[in-house]
Parts: C-alpha cells; structure tokens; sequence
C-alpha cells in the first residue's frame, strides 16, 4: 500500500478526448487523492486536443500531440517530469507513445489490446525488461477484488487440479451499432489498420484470455480457433474482421479452455464471465455480478461468496492472504464496481512507481495488474487464432 499523504503522482494522457474508458480511468486515478492527472495530448486532431484540455474539469496543461508533450517532460528535471503516462488511444497508437515515454524513463499504463502486432509488443517487452520500468496493460477486470480471491481459491488447490476452464466476453454492439448513435465512434474497431489482425478476439478475446490466465496460471499451449463475421457489414466476407471468436485450447497441464467472445449476441451487455472446473469442484464469476463469487465442492452445499462478506477462515479458508484481505475496499453492503477494480489497478501501479522512483522497483510478477509480458501474450494468442482460423482451424501451438 502506499505512504500516507504522499505527495500526488501527477498522470499525463495520450488520448482521452473522448471514449468512456477515459473516464472511468480519470475517476480510477482520482480515487484515492494520490495521483491526479496533470497533462494530456488528449486527441489525434491538434485542435481538439488543446480544446479537450482545456474544457477538463480542473486545470491541466494541453499540449497538441504526445510528441510535444514528451518534448516538454525531456526538456525538465527528472523530478518534475511525469510520473506516468496512460495511454487511451486506439490500438494502431499505442506502440509508438508508449515505445518514445519508456525511452525517455517515464512509466507506462496502456490500454489494450497491447499493440497492433506481436513484433511491436515483443519490442516493449524488451524495453520494459531491459530498463526495468513498471508498465501495466489495462485488463480491467483483474483489478475486482472477487478476481483477486479466484485466483487465490484457484492456486490453493481447493478445487483440485483444473481439467476445465470456459472463459467468455459476450456482447451486442455489432448487431445493434447501426441502430444506437453511441456506437458511431467505434468505427476503427473493424478496420485492420487501426483495430489489428482481429476485432473481437483482439478487444475482448484478450479479457477473457487474461481472465484465465490471471485465475488458473495455467499457460495455452496450443490452439484451434474458428474467427467469424456474422453481422454484414457490406463489403465481401473475407474482408470483414471477426466479430464473433471461438478458441478451443490446450493447457500447458493438459487440461483444456474454451476461450470465446463476441459482439453479436443481442441482450448481452458487458457480459465477461469465468468457469473453472477442477477435481473436486468448480467456480464461477460474472463481471455483471462482480461482488459474488460461486464455489461448488463435491458433496458440499453451494457457496456464494459476497465480497467484504469472507472470513479468514470459514471451514474451507484457514489463509487468506494478508495482502487480500487488508485491501482498500468499500465496506460489505456498498456497492464495489468498473470504477473499484480500475483504481486497484492503478493504486498497485502507484506503488510500483513509487518503488521506481526509490530505486527499488524489481519488475512485476503479474499478481497485480497484467504486465508488458501479459499483453505480448495476449497478441500472440490473437495472432495464432487467426493462423488457426486460416488453416481450416489447425490445431497451431501458440
Ligand atoms: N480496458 C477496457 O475495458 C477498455 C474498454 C474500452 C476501450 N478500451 C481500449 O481503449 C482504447 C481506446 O478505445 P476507445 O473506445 O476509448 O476509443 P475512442 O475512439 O472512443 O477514443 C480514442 C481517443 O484517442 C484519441 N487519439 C487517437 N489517436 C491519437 C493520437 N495520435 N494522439 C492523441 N490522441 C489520439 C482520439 O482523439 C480519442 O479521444 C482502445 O485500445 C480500446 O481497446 C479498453
């Protein structure tokens, strides 16, 4: 946990003019008054970007492009530079700012999909090992705090070994987008030069790869992935990025995953859920119900865990871990969310910043937040699914 009354971790943002996920990251940096957003090149257009800035909700310094704004911190003293920089803008722009900040010393939070191809995120991976330098991808979702007691009732063994894991991001904004104005903007999304090899598996694909990852800590070994665009968006078929991503895989224990998503299911909002089947038992979360936690065991009566409601030891608990259970929380019966898991995200980011910047930063071993390692996995993934895909969906080691 952070210091008390430490002084403020000033944020500068590329992009952020626009999407909801920038606000949802302004509240998230916020949170707990120890960082504040400071400066932003907050638009690809110039214009924008400096009117973005200041139209903000209190002062912050504008700048035109990230180029400028990086010109600016270079031209400072170490100490008053920025302490990090989050990253909002479509795929095909993150590689670049988040290559030239990691350069010049500063932090990175980026958003994800990591980059628009593997190459580019094997080339962060390598900056960020090569300097030692905290870099968080934005998988939101791990920062739940009932994510974080999967993971930790998964890696303690009370469900037995894993044989079965069905992960799953579902969604409706392909087959209602000509409908709701809101959607207009996501436009990049089905375009491969903006969105990358894939649109569905690519930007939710991920989560739910992550999700299992982060849960099980088992690793795909191998694949065989149908991609497929069932919504017509006028052109020839073949031409159309997915919107609808179905991966079969295996895991490096043998046991095996289905890892799906898709946009066209009408009905189906923000609908990210995880089942994970073991030996003795299974469990099963929903991003939409976030505060509760499912565990079966064998011969045992269902257990509903409802997040603040979970005791050290309740007869299947004797260890919670120290770290989970004294984390910032909202009390039991107050409402925990979107907003609450993007602030643990980057309150764990904070602290890697702050040990950084003390010299005594050793790299992240992915228990808080996903890392630069996490994100090159999650665009391999996508790039091994669309090979499998393409070759009459080939079983393809990842
Ligand atoms: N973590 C999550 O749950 C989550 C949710 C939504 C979106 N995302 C990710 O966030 C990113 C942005 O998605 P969005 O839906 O907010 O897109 P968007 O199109 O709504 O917003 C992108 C913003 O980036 C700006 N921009 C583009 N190029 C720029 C540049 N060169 N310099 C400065 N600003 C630039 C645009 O002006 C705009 O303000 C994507 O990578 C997406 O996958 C993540």
């Amino acid at each position: 946990m952070s210091a008390s009354n430490p002084v403020p971790l000033k944020v500068g943002l590329v992009g952020g003019s626009s999407g909801f996920i920038s606000k949802a990251h302004q509240h998230a940096i916020f949170m707990d008054g120890t960082r504040r957003v400071v400066a932003g090149a907050l638009s690809s257009d110039p214009v924008k970007a400096k009117r973005s800035a200041s139209e903000w909700p209190y002062p912050i310094k504008g700048y035109d492009s990230y180029d400028a704004m990086l010109q600016d911190e270079l031209a400072k003293p170490k100490v008053e530079r920025l302490d990090y920089v989050l990253i909002l803008t479509p795929n095909h722009a993150h590689f670049d700012p988040a290559k030239r900040f990691l350069e010049a010393g500063i932090p990175v939070f980026c958003e994800k999909p990591l980059t628009l191809t593997v190459e580019e995120s094997v080339e962060l991976r390598e900056r960020v090992e090569s300097r030692a330098i905290p870099f968080c991808v934005a998988h939101t979702y791990l920062g739940h705090w009932t994510t974080r007691l999967a993971r930790f009732i998964v890696r303690s063994g009370l469900l037995g070994k894993v044989r079965w894991v069905d992960a799953s991001y579902i969604q409706s904004w392909m087959a209602i987008r000509s409908r709701d104005p809101k959607f207009k903007d996501t436009v990049w999304r089905i375009d491969p030069s903006k969105s990358g090899l894939s649109n569905c598996g690519g930007d939710i694909g991920t989560h739910a790869l992550m999700q299992m990852r982060y849960i099980t800590g088992l690793e795909v070994e191998a694949l065989s992935a149908h991609l497929e665009s069932l919504v017509p968006l006028g052109g020839p078929e073949e031409d159309q990025l997915d919107d609808h991503f179905t991966v079969y895989c295996r895991l490096n224990t043998g046991a095996r995953a289905l890892v799906r998503a898709s946009q066209i299911a009408i009905g189906h909002k923000n609908d990210l859920r995880i089942e994970v089947n073991g030996e003795r038992g299974s469990l099963r979360w929903a991003q939409e119900e976030s505060e509760v936690l499912v565990v079966n065991l064998i011969d045992q009566p269902e257990r509903v865990y409802v997040r603040g409601g979970v005791r050290a030891n309740d007869g299947f608990f004797s260890d919670l871990p120290e770290e989970l259970m004294s984390e910032t929380v909202i009390p039991w019966g107050h409402s925990e969310g979107f907003h609450d898991a993007f602030a643990r995200l980057h309150r764990c980011f904070e602290d890697d910043v702050r040990a950084y910047q003390a010299g005594a930063y050793n790299g992240s071993d992915g228990s808080q937040y996903a890392t630069v390692r996490d994100g090159e996995i999650g665009m391999r993934f996508v790039e091994k699914a669309v090979e499998s895909n393409r070759n009459g969906n080939a079983w393809t080691a990842l």
